[in-house]
C-alpha cells in the first residue's frame, strides 16, 4: 500500500511555533516515526510538507498516477480556507483522512470550519503527535 502524508503551511515551524499549543515535536521528528511505523506494516509512506496552495494541489494531482491508497493531510490554515484544495481531493477520488495536531473547535470560531470535513473518512484533531499515528494506524 502506497500513502501520501501531506503537511501544509507553517508545519514546519512544528516543534518552535506556539509550543502551547503545537507541542515541542518537530515535523522531522513526527515524519520519521510515521516512516518507522509504515516500514512496520509493509507500507509504503511518502511524505510532503509546502506553505504553498498551489504546490499542494499539484501534488494530490500526482497522487492520482502514483496510484495512491490514501491521503493523510493536515491542510494548516487552508483548512479553513481552500475550496481548491477540497476540489483538488475530492477530484482525484482518493480517500483522505483530514488530521490537526490541535483541537481547533477549541480554538477560535474561524478554526471551526473546514473545508475538507464533510468529503474526509476521518477527522482527528487534538492528539498532537498522535493524531498523525492515529491516522496512519
Ligand atoms: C492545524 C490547525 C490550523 O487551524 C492551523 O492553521 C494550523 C495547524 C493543526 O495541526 O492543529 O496551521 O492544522
Amino acid at each position: 500500500k502506497k500513502l501520501l502524508l501531506v503537511n501544509g503551511p507553517n508545519l514546519n515551524l512544528l516543534g518552535t511555533r506556539e509550543r502551547h499549543i503545537y507541542e515541542s515535536t518537530t515535523l522531522p521528528q513526527i515524519t520519521s516515526a510515521l516512516s518507522d511505523q509504515a516500514q512496520v506494516d509493509s507500507i509504503e509512506l511518502k511524505d510532503f510538507q509546502s506553505n504553498h496552495e498551489v504546490v499542494i494541489i499539484e501534488r494530490i494531482h500526482l497522487a492520482l498516477e502514483a496510484k495512491l491508497s490514501g491521503i493523510i493531510i493536515n491542510p494548516g490554515a487552508f483548512t479553513h480556507t481552500s475550496v481548491a484544495i477540497r476540489d483538488a481531493l475530492v477530484g482525484v477520488q482518493i480517500p483522505f483522512i483530514e488530521i490537526h495536531s490541535s483541537n481547533v473547535h477549541a480554538r477560535e470560531p474561524f478554526r471551526h470550519h473546514s473545508y475538507l470535513s464533510d468529503r474526509a473518512e476521518a477527522v482527528i484533531c487534538g492528539l498532537g503527535t498522535n493524531s498523525y499515528v492515529a491516522a496512519l494506524d
